[in-house]
């Protein structure tokens, strides 16, 4: 069956679908806690710094090809040399495998939202997250759960589903985020996050620190996967993709900073630990809501918040394999996707079950959990980043004055796809294996 292949309605509905890709987790619960880690004000300088120089390339260069080849992932490495197919594969891959990671967290949150609906009285938040992700079902079927409303909208195709969910629920999130801020900044002495937020210590900077930044960087703007060259393969006509590239930074950066400003000041105002890594959002954040006027509603506006933005993130997760299978098998969207389901839901299953049930099964000394998360993130999103640089930047030659009006950028271009990015990725990849 043949068939054919999706086109935006719009520019602004790729430019929103773009930043719902860009806009996830990676946001709201990875940002403040690697930067609550990272020493604060200075790895913001950093990152900033970095994803507004470096990180242009990689993404510009994503959504070129796609653009360029007008195929999904293992079409379009195929079509510029049919030897380079299975870097193709790999992308796809990367995405399954994160997928079964980041949809455990997407059914945590909706855990979350029910239990904020109903005004669950919890005594330990620690206690509670860390008995509830170690349950033998309920993790489960919630991570299902979520993975269905993600493949859901995938199924329903670009425009009916893709492009719908994201013009729903960006604005959304934008509005939620903006109500939080001010919530936030209105209790007492706030004025301290913001103070940890904005007043680097320059006595914290380091190599490790710079390197937590990019990889930030990299993640939040989904680089490495194919979610973008697919998106760009939808593009029909773009005459500025270089504005259009801008904005999905300047969105990008704009959510992690209010989420950032949303999250310090509370923290501070009640004197929490900024450091507390990943649970911060889970356990630190539900203590605080816990103690606040009506903070049941708080708390189910910002895990709202959290669900909105994983589902946009997580449509593009698997929008990327799903084009893969239906342009390769030449299979209807449903059945792609039906077939996805299964296959994502394989991976996710015991990965959910290795916080409890599972937890003695060890990959190289890592539960199943996070080996997903540490091969995903400091190995196969890096190196699929790497090999397009170097396939763009090397074998096709691709001249930054070709898509880039701004001479002195383009000439930046050039230098960073053939020499800087590769480094910087080697360099990321070399850190992420310690
Ligand atoms: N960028 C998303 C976030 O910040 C996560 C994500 C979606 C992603 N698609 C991706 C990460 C593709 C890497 C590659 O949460």
């Amino acid at each position: 069956m043949e068939n054919k292949r999706p086109v935006w309605t719009s520019k602004y509905a790729f430019i929103v679908t773009a930043v719902g890709s860009a806009v996830g987790l990676g946001n709201i619960w990875r940002f403040p806690y690697v930067m609550g880690q990272n020493g604060g004000a200075i790895f913001l300088a950093v990152y900033i710094l970095l994803i507004s120089t470096i990180c242009f390339i990689p993404l510009m260069n994503e959504l070129y090809i796609g653009k360029l080849t007008k195929k999904e992932c293992v079409g379009a490495y195929e079509s510029i040399n049919p030897k380079f197919k299975f870097l193709g594969i790999l992308n796809p891959v990367t995405g399954i495998l994160i997928a079964a990671f980041y949809f455990i967290v997407g059914g945590w949150i909706i855990n979350y939202i029910c239990k904020s609906f109903v005004n669950a009285q919890i005594v330990d938040y620690g206690e509670y997250f860390s008995s509830f992700i170690q349950l033998p079902f309920h993790p489960c079927v919630l991570t299902l759960v979520f993975l269905f409303i993600c493949i859901f909208f995938a199924a329903r195709g670009l425009k009916n589903g893709i492009e719908k969910a994201n013009k729903f629920l960006m604005p959304l999130l934008a509005v939620i985020l903006v109500f939080l801020v001010i919530v936030s900044l209105n209790l007492p002495n706030a004025s301290a996050g913001l103070e940890y937020m904005f007043k680097p210590d320059f006595s914290k900077l380091n190599s490790h620190m710079v390197l937590a930044a990019l990889g930030q960087a990299f993640f939040t703007l989904s680089i490495g996967m194919g979610a973008l060259l697919t998106y760009g393969s939808y593009i029909e006509e773009d005459k500025n993709l270089t504005k259009s590239v801008y904005t999905i930074i300047l969105s990008d950066t704009a959510f992690a900073l209010l989420a950032g400003i949303m999250i310090f000041p509370a923290v501070f105002s009640f004197g929490l630990q900024p450091d507390s890594g990943a649970g911060l959002v889970f356990v630190t954040l539900p203590k605080i809501f816990s103690q606040i006027p009506c903070g049941n509603w708080v708390s189910f506006a910002f895990f709202v918040l959290l669900f909105s933005a994983a589902v946009t993130s997580g449509i593009s997760v698997v929008e990327g394999p799903c084009a893969t299978i239906i342009e390769q098998f030449k299979i209807s969207r449903i059945k792609a996707c039906t077939f996805l389901f299964i296959l994502i839901s394989v991976i996710a299953v015991p990965a959910t079950l290795s916080f409890g049930l599972l937890s003695n099964i060890k990959i190289f000394d890592k539960s199943i959990f996070d080996f997903l998360d540490f091969l995903t993130s400091n190995i196969m999103l890096p190196m699929n980043a790497l090999f397009l640089c170097l396939i763009s930047g090397w074998y096709l030659k691709l001249k930054g004055k070709d898509i880039i009006k701004n001479k002195l950028f383009s000439v930046c271009f050039d230098v960073g796809l053939k020499y800087i990015v590769p480094f910087a990725l080697i360099c990321l990849m070399i850190a992420g294996l310690k």
